[in-house]
């Protein structure tokens, strides 16, 4: 038995040609054919298209500011940790042996290493002081209040996890300073009040500071805490995109919605 295909709806239908236009489109036309073409075959199978709308698409309050863009860019810093935190682990050993050299190959060696060994390090602290300060501008704003609470509460599970990030990325390079700083900062959380000292000993993977330590801070640092923050992340942007964001605390509240409100598409 032979299926006949199901008809395309009309606008995907090949258009005809309007009587004096050239024979063939131009390249470029081609090429924006081609991917219109390609959007529209894989939208018709899942409706994504609507999804993205309902991201992007919407209304922001009046008296929106540079501020607002402090969440975005912490995530643009997550996503470049993430990317060149890839290149790396490409190079590095995680063992007592290995670490540092292969730290010090990636920087003295490899086409471009100290590069991007160096946007990973600084972007580590770029991302740390723009969380703080996205931190700072949802505080001063009041968006933690009703009914964002639960993207707060998100929020500080987020902040925590990017000194985990912090924290764990330093001891790999296993130097002298990275070595002695993390001795330190597990010693701390050891003084800490009842879970301190089962802390302390869960971040050595035992009594003593040594190969279990570096291993597990370095699968903490480049698989648990990513993935963590990366679902975190879209808890987050989900709460963001279903309430919306605050109006700035100058902006006074009219009896209308609409005057509140401005369309920026
Ligand atoms: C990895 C860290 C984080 C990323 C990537 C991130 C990302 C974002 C983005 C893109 C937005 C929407 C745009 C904006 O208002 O800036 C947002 C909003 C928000 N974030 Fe974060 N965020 C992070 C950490 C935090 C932290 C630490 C808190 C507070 C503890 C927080 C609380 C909020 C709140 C309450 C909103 C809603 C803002 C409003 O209604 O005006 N976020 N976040």
């Amino acid at each position: 038995m032979r299926l006949s295909a199901p008809s395309l709806p009309p606008r995907l239908r090949r258009q005809p040609r309007k009587p004096g236009a050239s024979p063939q489109p131009a390249p470029l036309d081609q090429v924006k054919e081609g991917a219109v073409s390609a959007v529209d075959w894989v939208d018709e199978r899942t409706s994504l298209t609507g999804a993205a709308r309902w991201v992007m698409f919407r209304k922001v309050p009046r008296g929106t500011n540079w501020f607002y863009t402090l969440g975005s860019a912490s995530m643009f810093a997550f996503l470049s940790q993430a990317v060149t935190g890839v290149f790396l682990a490409m190079y590095y050993d995680p063992s007592v042996t290995h670490a540092y050299e292969s730290a010090r190959y990636i920087t003295n060696e490899v086409f471009l290493g100290e590069f991007v060994r160096g946007m990973h390090k600084w972007g580590s602290t770029v991302m740390v002081v723009l969380v703080f300060l996205h931190m700072a501008r949802t505080f001063f704003f009041g968006a933690y209040k009703y009914p964002r609470e639960l993207n707060w509460l998100v929020g500080v599970v987020l902040v925590i996890l990017t000194m985990v990030m912090s924290l764990t990325g330093y001891l790999l390079p296993f130097d002298q300073r990275s070595y002695w700083a993390t001795i330190v900062a597990v010693n701390i959380t050891g003084t800490g009040p009842v879970v301190g000292p089962y802390l302390a000993d869960l971040m050595r993977g035992g009594a003593e500071f040594g190969a279990t330590t570096l291993s597990r801070f370095y699968a903490i640092h480049m698989l648990l805490v990513p993935g963590a923050i990366a679902a975190m992340l879209g808890a987050h942007l989900y709460l963001v995109a279903k309430l919306g964001t605050t109006a700035p605390p100058w902006v006074k509240p009219h009896h209308s919605e609409s005057a509140v409100f401005e369309e920026r598409v």
